[in-house]
């Protein structure tokens, strides 16, 4: 399968449902795809109509199992290889993504497919699940963005043991360690997902990017500067027409309607 039909992109609501779409290859990410996939977020990032984003894979088997290793081979040079991983990769425009992510797992969700998973604001599994990041197995080491983002989501400790080993670990430990927030039955995982981004898109738009890179931002920073940050976008947020609609709302005991302003 190539060209688009590898990335199925679909619209509920406010939210935008991307589907990795080779489930005959456990959903492996090739070149094709990688592109594919920082597109498709640009392009819902800069829709109006779209609040969040859901990721999750095709078929029942595996959300991704990381990069397609039958295109590994020599790079023409090592300027070249480099040249691929210039910032920002795929996974750095989901982190960098305005707009909330998740990602709905099920099956396995290994190398590539973890660090994806990585770069997205909130997990979710079903109980099949299998985590892990098996790079130095195949003498490489995750190398889009799995060192850095999984010690900053699970601890130092955690993410040691599971990049030097490769080991793969299943939804209980992963919910243990703080790897996925929630277990949910594998039927109910995309309702549940899409529910979590339909609770999200209800409150203020701005207000919810602010949070987000609040956080995202902050966690980066010594905490004064972090608390700066914050103070800085809550400041900003004053100014906002959805501020005076969101208290109007409650004052008139009605739902909120805010239009990103
Ligand atoms: N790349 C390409 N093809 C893959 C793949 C991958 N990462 N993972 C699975 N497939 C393919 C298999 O080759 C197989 O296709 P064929 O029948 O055509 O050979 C099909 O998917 C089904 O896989 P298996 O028969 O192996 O199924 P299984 O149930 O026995 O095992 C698995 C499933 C444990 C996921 C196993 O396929 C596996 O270990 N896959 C590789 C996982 C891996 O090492 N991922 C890390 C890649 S490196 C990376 O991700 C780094 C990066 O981002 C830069």
């Amino acid at each position: 399968m190539s060209g688009a039909n590898i990335v199925l992109v679909e619209q509920d609501g406010a939210t935008c449902l991307i589907t990795l779409n080779r489930p005959e290859s456990m959903n492996a990410i090739n070149l094709e795809m990688r592109g594919l996939i920082a597109e498709t977020i640009t392009t819902a990032e800069r829709d109006d109509s779209i609040q969040a984003i859901v990721i999750r894979g095709a078929g029942d088997k595996a959300f991704c199992a990381g990069a397609d290793v039958k295109e590994f081979k020599a790079a023409e040079s090592l300027h070249a290889a480099r040249m691929l991983r210039e910032p920002p990769g795929w996974n750095d425009v989901i982190a960098a993504c305005h707009k909330p992510t998740i990602a709905a797992i099920q099956g396995f969700c290994l190398g590539g497919g973890l660090e994806l998973a990585l770069a997205c604001d909130i997990r979710i599994s079903s109980a099949d699940a299998t985590f892990g990041l098996p790079e130095v197995r195949l003498a490489i080491i995750p190398g889009a963005g799995g060192t850095q983002r999984l010690p900053r989501v699970v601890g130092v400790g955690h993410a040691m043991r599971l990049i030097l080993t490769g080991d793969r670990i299943g939804a209980d430990e992963a919910h243990r360690i703080g790897l996925i927030s929630e277990i949910v039955a594998k039927e109910n995982l995309l309702q549940v997902a899409s529910e979590l981004a339909r609770r999200i898109s209800d409150g203020g738009p701005i207000a919810i990017a602010y949070a987000k890179e609040s956080i995202r931002r902050g966690i980066e920073m010594p905490i004064a500067d972090g608390l700066r940050l914050e103070a800085d976008l809550a400041t900003l947020l004053t100014n906002t027409a959805d501020r005076l609609e969101g208290a109007a709302a409650f004052r008139e005991r009605r739902k909120p309607l805010y239009t990103g302003r």
